[in-house]
């Protein structure tokens, strides 16, 4: 066993692998990051797969470049677009009287048992809500407790089939065979949730470029999850049919000027008031549009976003007791004055936009709203901020006990996308080995601007 790991976020913008490394200690090394413009993936969903594999294995063989470690496992990201959601409970007797791991693992596969999972979807998760032993209620973890009775409520997330193939087959091409399937949202919710906000309750809206993908927690525990096939793109492409502009100038004014705040962009230091754009089909000649119209498109859309899923979450009775608020992120989260609007638009709800935890590494930031989900697969496959579950292949993941460390990897590759002098200026938040918080939220407010890989993404478009 050599704790070698290969985690994918397979996006509608942009596939990230990264390989990573756990010791002994449960430590978290970077070995390799690559990154790669999406292909054949359309809100969430693989719509051709020569192309997704072909971008897949890029994307791995970039990441792959800097290490000779042989991968063990591998853990990829999934839509919440094909997925079901139930809840189940199950209940066993404890023979010795002391609940040991195996009763923990039955009880659970007990509960699963019990479900009616529909035909054609296969299990994903099976979270426990709460465990009871005996007559005590609300259990977190009832390793080693005494009593006679094990009992669990759970929420089970299951994806449809022939999706899934879908996923194993563009992989297959690369050599990788999957390991563990992981919820988008789900992985979105490790990495930018604290363990506060978990217990007392949240919500957390990925906002990538064709879906919009959301999770609530409640109690530590996963409690549920929706999806709207909606994102940024669609700004841009709002933008493109309006202004009659192409949509990689569509993508750019949005970046450069969109702002929900009247009048006012991050990147608008000179304060105009109107923007050349130009023409489809006729680039050379360009029109002026007043910045006003612009934002106005722009609001509409993002209006309409928070308002689908504000109706979803209503609907399923997660509004009425939103614990400590909702937490925004995702790439569209970088969109100025979000925040206001959602606060507007939640009555109040505490709204936050939030980053991923860092991991300090030599060759990407992670300090990026659009690595939500590829961080929460990594902390997710560490076991850390995880309890009792079985993963995708029905296995019982245990939480790992011990405090958690993810530590620098020093060796750099030129090969590899390198933002170190990115990292460096960050060494603030660098994370140390004898530092018992170790994963560091960071919150928006504290970034120093996007990092210069990013921008480069944003030529694709
Ligand atoms: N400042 C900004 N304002 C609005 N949108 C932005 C901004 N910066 C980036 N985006 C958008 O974020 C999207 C990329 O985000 P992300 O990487 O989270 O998406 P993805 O995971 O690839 O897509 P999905 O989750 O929908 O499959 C792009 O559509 C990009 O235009
Ligand atoms: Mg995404």
């Amino acid at each position: 066993m050599n704790n070698t790991l290969l985690a994918i976020d397979i996006g509608s913008s942009s596939i990230t692998a990264v390989i990573a490394k756990h010791d002994l200690e449960s430590n978290i090394n970077i070995l390799g990051t690559g990154l790669q413009k999406s292909e054949g993936v359309n809100k969430g969903i693989i719509i051709n797969i020569e192309e997704a594999s072909k971008a897949i294995k890029d994307a791995i063989n970039i990441a792959k470049r800097s290490t000779t470690e042989v991968i063990e496992t591998s853990v990829v990201s999934i839509s919440g677009s094909y997925t079901k959601s139930i809840r189940s409970s199950g209940s066993v007797n404890v023979p010795n009287g002391l609940i040991t791991e195996t009763e923990i693992n039955q009880v659970m596969q007990m509960a699963l048992y019990n479900a009616t999972i529909v035909p054609e979807y296969e299990v994903v998760h099976v979270v426990p809500i709460f465990f009871k032993v005996d007559d005590s209620v609300d259990v977190d973890n009832p390793l080693n407790m005494n009593g006679s009775r094990l009992e669990v409520s759970v929420y089970i997330v299951t994806a449809k089939r022939t999706a899934l193939t879908n996923i194993k087959s563009a992989l297959k091409i690369s050599g990788v065979d999957i390991t563990r399937f992981v919820l988008d949202g789900y992985a979105s919710a490790i990495s930018v949730l604290d363990e506060q906000q978990k217990k007392f309750g949240a919500t957390v809206i990925n906002i990538g470029s064709t879906t919009t993908e959301f999770v609530s927690y409640k109690g530590s525990s996963l409690i549920f999850n929706g999806f709207i096939p909606v994102g940024s793109n669609h700004i841009t492409n709002d933008l493109s049919v309006m202004l009659h502009t192409p949509p990689a100038a569509a993508e750019k004014i949005k970046t450069e000027y969109g702002s929900l705040t009247k009048n006012f962009s991050a990147s608008n230091e000179l304060g105009v008031t109107k923007v050349k754009i130009p023409r489809i089909g006729d680039e050379d000649t360009h029109s002026e549009v007043a910045l006003d119209y612009i934002q106005t498109i722009i609001h509409a859309r993002v209006e309409e976003i928070l308002v689908l899923v504000k109706n979803k979450l209503k609907k399923s009775g997660i509004l009425d007791n939103a614990g400590s608020g909702i937490v925004i992120t995702g790439g569209m989260s970088n969109l100025e004055g979000i925040k206001a609007l959602a606060e507007k638009i939640y009555d109040g709800i505490p709204i936050s936009v939030s980053n991923p935890k860092n991991i300090e590494n030599g060759y990407m930031s992670f300090d990026d709203s659009r690595m939500s989900t590829i961080v929460g697969l990594l902390v997710y496959s560490l076991g850390i901020n995880r309890n009792y579950e079985l993963d995708s292949s029905k296995k019982l993941m245990k939480p790992v006990k011990k405090q958690q460390a993810i530590v620098e990897e020093k060796t750099i590759n030129n090969n590899s996308i390198n933002t170190k002098s990115e990292s460096n200026e960050k060494s603030d938040l660098s994370l140390k080995n004898d530092d018992p918080t170790i994963l560091t939220p960071l919150r928006k407010d504290n970034k120093k601007g996007v990092s210069k890989f990013w921008s480069k993404v944003s030529e694709w478009f």
